[in-house]
């Protein structure tokens, strides 16, 4: 029995979730494991209403769960900043969520802007560092609003930090991987003091995984060769921003936003599965968004959660969903709505 908090959140979030907690609860059935939901009310709306974000005990409840199924945050009417930093991001870090985990891959079927590339060719996952970096805040201002203004914003990696995302990547790239290459993203050319501390701890760390190829790139070349030799990639470590940046350019080649999904974990502790996309608010209500990025979100939690098999299958039935029913992975191209998309996941489940 899995205690799941359900934070539909902002937009298409809550026509996500519906149709990720519907293929969660086939999955039941079939593979002999028990949900049980807690909806939680986060979000635009209801700080619009209240003015309360994450309330301290919202985020004492959740600590109880065994994982977070996330929608989408992010709110038209509300400034950018306060849902993105006050709710994601607050998640992320007070719950010491320190992996972001981001699969990059191309089902059969599915189209890739990649001329001449296939399902062989992009399959690898990222692995973000989630808890540091430059979204840890630190910097300020000096006179602000006045001539002379001077803005600071640093990037924050402890030995402690890196080391433990590292370990988690070495561990996914022995455990998960056949090709058990891990690359390092980084930038030693330029930031010396950040990446000096990475690529040491990486190097430092290898020899305990014998089996593992290590290898490095500077994340301006790693851009470039996403798109002209995706197969280069097995298991890709980076940092939080540099991690956010190549996820977003690793949707696109996967086929968009429609399936990209992510996990924000902590092993052993209480994670967060979300799709990568967005609340995309001119969708909101239409039944035209592309449930498939929290369908396979939901499967990375059964993942997480020890049920292997069940995130398996679902995985494949979403690949088979994509080869033999949909138009495109677009929103509003699919060829189906939203919850149609649902049951035919269901259904090939
Ligand atoms: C992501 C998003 C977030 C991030 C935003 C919404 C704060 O872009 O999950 O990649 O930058 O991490
Ligand atoms: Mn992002």
């Amino acid at each position: 029995m899995y205690k799941i908090a359900v934070l539909p959140g902002d937009g298409t979030g809550l026509e996500m979730v519906t149709e990720g907690l519907k293929v969660l609860q086939a999955a039941e059935e079939k593979f002999g494991f028990k949900m049980e939901t807690v909806n939680y009310d986060l979000g635009g709306d209801r700080y619009l209403r209240t003015g309360e974000v994450l309330p301290e005990s919202v985020l004492e409840e959740l600590k109880q769960f065994d994982a977070i199924f996330l929608g989408a945050i992010g709110h038209p009417d509300v400034k950018p900043g306060i849902l993105e930093k006050g709710l994601l991001l607050q998640l992320r870090f007070q719950l010491d969520l320190y992996v972001n985990l981001r699969p990059v891959k191309l089902f059969p079927g599915v189209s890739t802007p990649l001329k001449d590339k296939g399902p062989e060719d992009i399959d690898f996952v990222v692995v973000r560092e989630n808890t540091e970096g430059l979204y840890a805040g630190a910097g300020g201002f000096l006179r602000k609003g006045t001539p002379q203004e001077v803005a600071v914003q640093e990037s924050v990696n402890t030995r402690f930090g890196v080391e433990r995302c590292l370990r988690y990547a070495f561990d996914y790239c022995r455990d998960k991987r056949q090709r058990k290459k891990l690359t390092l993203c980084g930038k030693t050319n330029v930031l010396t003091y950040a990446f000096d501390l990475w690529e040491r701890a990486f190097h430092e760390l290898g020899p305990e995984y014998p089996g593992i190829e290590r290898d490095y790139a500077h994340v301006d070349a790693i851009s470039m060769w996403m798109v002209k030799n995706p197969e280069w990639f097995d298991v890709i470590v980076t940092d939080n921003l540099f991690g956010d940046i190549i996820t977003d350019l690793g949707a696109m080649i996967q086929g968009g936003m429609g399936i990209a999904a992510g996990g924000n974990i902590h092993p052993g502790q209480v994670s967060m599965f979300e799709p990568i996309g967005g609340s995309a608010p001119k969708y909101t209500g239409q039944g035209v968004i592309n449930p498939l990025a929290s369908i396979c979100a939901g499967a990375m939690m059964l993942d997480h959660l020890g049920e292997t098999g069940a995130a398996e299958r679902i995985e494949k039935a979403v690949a088979g969903v994509c080869s033999s029913k949909l138009k495109s992975l677009n929103a509003g191209q699919m060829g189906y709505s939203t919850s149609e998309v649902g049951d035919l996941v269901v259904e090939a489940l």
